[in-house]
C-alpha cells in the first residue's frame, strides 16, 4: 500500500493528520523522517488556503517524488469580518506563539456577545501524486469562548465551541474532535477519494 507523505512541519497538526488518516486504514510518513534537511517553513504566500496547500504540496513533492497530502487551516471569525483566516497562524504577527495568537483574538471580540460571537474552521488539504492534483475540504461551524477551557489540543482548540456542544475541541477526546472537526472531514473527505483512485 502507498505510505501517503503527510506534509507539515507543525507536529501538532503532522500528528492529527497521521491519526485521522490511520483510522481511515491509510499508511502514513511523517516529512522529517522522510526527508532529512527539509526546510522547516514552506512560506504560506497564497491568498486563500486553498493556495497555500497547493503550494505546500508542490513544493513537498518536487523536493521528495513522494505521494503526499498537505493542509492549510483556518479560523474565520464573522464579527471580524472573517479575520483571521489565512492568517490565522500568524495573527499576533509573524513567530506569534498559539498563546499569543489567542489572546489577540480574545481582546478582538471583548464585549461581543454570545450570538455575534460565530465562527468556522476551514480546512483545505491538497493531495500530489505522479498523476493528479486534488483538493478536499473540512469545515467546523461554531463559536469562540469568552475564556479559555480545557487542556487538550492545540492552537485555538481551548477558545472553539463546535456547534451542538458545549465544550471548547480542547475539552474534547481527540477522537470526538477528529470525527467533527474541519481536518477531519476534509480528511475523511480525501480518504474517499483517494479509495477510488487506488481501484482505478
Ligand atoms: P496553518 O494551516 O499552518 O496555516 O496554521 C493555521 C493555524 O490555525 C495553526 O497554527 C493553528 O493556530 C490554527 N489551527 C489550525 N487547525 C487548528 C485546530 O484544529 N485547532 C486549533 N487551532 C488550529
Amino acid at each position: 500500500m502507498i505510505k501517503l507523505l503527510i506534509g507539515s512541519n507543525n507536529p501538532d497538526k503532522a500528528q492529527e493528520m497521521q491519526d485521522i488518516l490511520q483510522a481511515e486504514n491509510l499508511a502514513t510518513i511523517l516529512l522529517p523522517s522522510a526527508v532529512q534537511g527539509f526546510p522547516a517553513e514552506i512560506a504560506e504566500t497564497g491568498a486563500t488556503l486553498e493556495e497555500n496547500a497547493y503550494i505546500k504540496a508542490v513544493t513537498i513533492f518536487a523536493a521528495t517524488n513522494h505521494t503526499c497530502v498537505a493542509d492549510d487551516s483556518g479560523l474565520e471569525v464573522d464579527a471580524l469580518g472573517g479575520a483571521p483566516g489565512v492568517y490565522t497562524g500568524r495573527y499576533a504577527g509573524e513567530n506569534a506563539s498559539y498563546a499569543e495568537n489567542r489572546t489577540k483574538l480574545l481582546s478582538a471580540l471583548k464585549g461581543v456577545p454570545p450570538e455575534q460571537r460565530t465562527a468556522r474552521f476551514r480546512a483545505v488539504i491538497c493531495y500530489h501524486d505522479d498523476l493528479r492534483i486534488a483538493f478536499a475540504e473540512g469545515v467546523c461551524e461554531g463559536r469562540i469562548a469568552e475564556s479559555e477551557r480545557g487542556e487538550g489540543g492545540f492552537g485555538y482548540d481551548c477558545i472553539f465551541i463546535p456547534d451542538g456542544f458545549d465544550q471548547t475541541f480542547a475539552e474534547m477526546g481527540a477522537v470526538e474532535k477528529h470525527r467533527i472537526s474541519h481536518r477531519g472531514r476534509a480528511l475523511q473527505c480525501f480518504a474517499t477519494l483517494f479509495s477510488a483512485y487506488q481501484s482505478a
